[in-house]
C-alpha cells in the first residue's frame, strides 16, 4: 500500500509516522508514505500557495495551480484512490477503514487555512472525508489517522493476523477488558476466570464483556448488533446482558 500525502507541512508527516508500528510497517515494505509539498511546485515568484477569497471574507483559500501542479507530478492509475481531507466530508469509521485497506494506492490531499478552492476538488475528483464533526487547523492529523487506521487492517501489518480482528468494531462490538501481571494491585484483582485456564469459559466471558462494555459506553452500536445479530451464542448472552443490566 502506498500513501501520497499532499501537504503544505510534510514534516508533521514524517515526524509522525518515523515511530513505532507505522515506522516497522514502513521498514518492512508493507506500506509506505511519502509526501509532496504544493509549495514547491508553486510558479509564483514569492512561493505563494494561497490568496484572499473572490467574493471577500476573511482568511486565506488554496490556489489551484501549486495544488493542480502537485497533484499531476504524482503517479496513479485508475484504481488509486484520491482522498480530500475537509470536515464536509463523509466521517471516517472502521467500515471505511477496512474498505479502503483493500486499495493499492492512496492519494490523501491536505488542506490548511480557510480552505480548498473549490476547483481542486473538482480537478482531483477527491473523496471528501472528514475524521469526525470537528474543525481542525489542517488535514495533516486526520490524514495521519487514516493512515494508522488503514494501515493496522492490511495483512502482514500488525504482528498476529488476529489483533485487528478482535478490536473494537471490528464486527461493530467494543472490546472486552484486558488485564496483565500481576494478579493483584493495589488491592485490585484480575478477574478469576482469566486465571482458570478454561480457555471456552474465557472466551465466553471476554464475548459477554463486549456486549457489556458496548451496551454501557454505546447503546447506539448496541442495538445495531442486536438487530443484525443471528448467532444463536451471541443472542443468548445478549439477552443474558439485557436482563442482568435491567436488573
Ligand atoms: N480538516 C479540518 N478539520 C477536519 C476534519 N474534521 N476532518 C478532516 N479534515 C479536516
Amino acid at each position: 500500500m502506498k500513501f501520497d500525502v499532499i501537504t503544505l507541512f510534510p514534516q508533521m508527516i514524517e515526524q509522525a509516522c518515523s515511530h513505532s508500528i507505522i515506522a516497522r510497517g514502513i521498514d518492512s515494505g508493507v506500506i509506505s508514505v511519502n509526501t509532496i509539498n504544493p509549495r514547491d511546485y508553486t510558479k509564483d515568484k514569492h512561493k505563494k500557495v494561497d490568496d484572499t477569497p473572490f467574493g471577500g471574507g476573511a482568511g486565506m483559500v488554496l490556489m489551484c495551480q501549486p495544488y493542480f501542479d502537485a497533484f499531476d507530478a504524482l503517479e496513479k492509475d485508475e484504481d488509486s484512490e484520491v482522498i480530500l481531507l475537509s470536515p464536509q466530508g463523509e466521517v471516517f469509521n472502521q467500515k471505511l477503514s477496512f474498505e479502503l485497506s483493500m486499495k493499492k494506492h492512496i492519494v490523501l490531499v491536505c488542506g490548511h487555512y480557510e480552505g480548498f478552492d473549490e476547483r481542486i476538488k473538482q480537478y482531483t475528483k477527491a473523496r471528501e472525508v472528514s475524521i469526525g464533526d470537528y474543525v481542525l487547523t489542517g488535514g495533516e492529523l486526520p490524514a495521519l489517522c487514516m493512515i494508522d487506521s488503514i494501515s493496522r487492517n492490511i495483512d502482514g501489518f500488525l504482528g498476529k493476523i488476529d489483533s485487528a480482528n478482535f478490536d473494537s468494531f471490528s464486527d461493530g462490538l467494543l472490546e472486552y477488558p484486558q488485564y496483565t501481571k500481576p494478579r493483584v494491585y493495589n488491592g485490585l484483582p484480575v478477574p478469576e476466570i482469566l486465571l482458570s485456564g478454561n480457555h471456552m469459559a474465557i472466551s465466553q466471558w471476554r464475548r459477554k464483556q463486549q456486549l457489556i462494555v458496548t451496551y454501557k459506553k454505546r447503546k447506539d452500536l448496541f442495538d445495531n448488533f442486536r438487530k443484525n445479530c443471528n448467532n444463536k451464542e451471541d443472542l443468548k448472552l445478549l439477552n443474558e446482558v439485557i436482563k442482568e443490566i435491567k436488573e
